[in-house]
């Protein structure tokens, strides 16, 4: 199929700009929008057919649920029942923003998109183009990360392109979805609340609102096993992968800077492209293979941001070996290193 490329500034939205999108996914297609988190690849959420098309589009397995899109926090009582005061509490603080929440589906949520879970997720996004396009289509919009399954999550339009182009009906550019990471998710569908992905919304943000809450075992576990099954479906596939063998080395700094370096002669020698993801302050020091800084370690949030970009990039190069340093596993960090762990396989140098 031909897919359209539309580009809308934030800054600059016209009236009538979202007229044609919205009327795709009126009519069942496809559209890839920008979030303040990641790019999304939406479809009406209430529509089976439509829904069926975006695990097609990304190649997704079907017991992964989709999370629905809405634009005003009163939607989210056209889509759930049992809606504890905890959600109610939460959408007042961080919506519209980057937080979903999982809340028992009605009987209007089709099973195909709750990956068959009498659940539903759901998500009242701050990005105004997302928010915009959402009002105009005038239906729920069902939208998972806009990448290929197992792919890092796109950041820029460019992303969407390359994994998508030819398989979705239009592609919205909205520049760069600023976040960088997907959105925190917690489960409020029936006994304690629990964070099931960590996001940019932290576990002390959201204790401040409702008090106590856990992360589900799995996201501090760290290599998944057999015995403990994610609550978020999602969490169980090998993700955000990039190309190469990625690496974390993890200890004191100089050491890391150390022995990456001396790895990454070691596979140069052996003519293995290589590529080395450092941050602001220490991207000077290394001096073998591709070297990319992600972000400054005094602004955690430029790290976040600049994460699945970087991934990409060394999958553009083809890099069979990527070198990483590691990140604080607090707050912010805490969500940096899940992705990351992720991406690499639980391959972690110690020092
Ligand atoms: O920031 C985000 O959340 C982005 C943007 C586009 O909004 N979306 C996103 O969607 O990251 P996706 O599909 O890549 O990740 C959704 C995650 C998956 O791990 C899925 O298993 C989980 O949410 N999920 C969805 N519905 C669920 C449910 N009813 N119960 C438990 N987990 C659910
Ligand atoms: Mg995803």
């Amino acid at each position: 199929m031909d897919t359209k490329i539309i580009k809308l500034e934030i800054e600059n939205l016209a009236e009538g700009c979202f007229h044609e999108a919205a009327e795709v996914l009126r009519n069942g297609g496809l559209v890839a929008f920008p979030t303040e988190t990641v790019y999304g690849l939406g479809a009406n959420g209430l529509d089976e057919t439509a829904a069926a098309k975006i695990y097609q589009a990304k190649g997704r397995p079907s017991d992964n649920p989709l999370i629905i899109h809405i634009a005003k926090t009163q939607d989210m009582e056209s889509l759930a029942q049992e809606i504890p005061r905890e959600a109610y509490q939460l959408a007042e603080v961080f919506w519209p923003g980057p937080l979903t929440m999982i809340l028992r589906k009605n009987e209007f949520v089709p099973y195909q998109t709750t990956g068959g879970l009498d659940t539903v997720a759901i998500r009242l996004p701050a990005n105004q183009i997302a928010r915009g396009l959402i009002e105009a289509a005038g239906v729920f919009v069902a939208a998972p990360s806009a990448n290929l399954s197992g792919k890092p999550s796109p950041t820029l339009a460019q992303h969407v392109i390359c994994d998508l182009d030819g398989k979705v009906d239009m592609i919205i550019d909205g520049g760069h979805a600023t976040l960088g990471l997907e959105s925190t998710i917690v489960d409020l569908s029936g006994g304690e609340p629990m964070i099931l992905r960590p996001g940019c919304i932290t576990k002390a943000m959201l204790e401040n609102v409702i008090g106590k809450i856990e992360y589900d075992p799995v996201v501090l576990q760290g290599a998944p096993s057999l015995e403990l099954a994610p609550k978020a479906p999602g969490m169980k596939y090998r993700h955000y992968a990039p190309e190469g063998k990625l690496t974390i080395y993890e200890g004191d700094i100089q050491k890391v800077v150390d022995a990456i370096n001396q790895k990454a002669k070691e596979k140069l020698d052996n003519k293995n492209r290589v590529g080395v993801i450092a941050t602001d302050e220490t991207e000077a020091l290394y001096r073998y293979g591709t070297v990319k800084t992600i972000g400054s370690r005094k602004d955690e949030a430029s790290i976040a941001a600049g994460l699945y970009a970087v991934l990409r990039e060394f999958d553009e190069l083809h890099a069979e070996y990527i070198y990483t340093e590691s990140f604080a596993d607090n707050s912010l960090g805490q969500a940096i290193m899940n992705r990351l762990l992720k991406a690499a396989g639980y391959r972690v140098v110690k020092l």
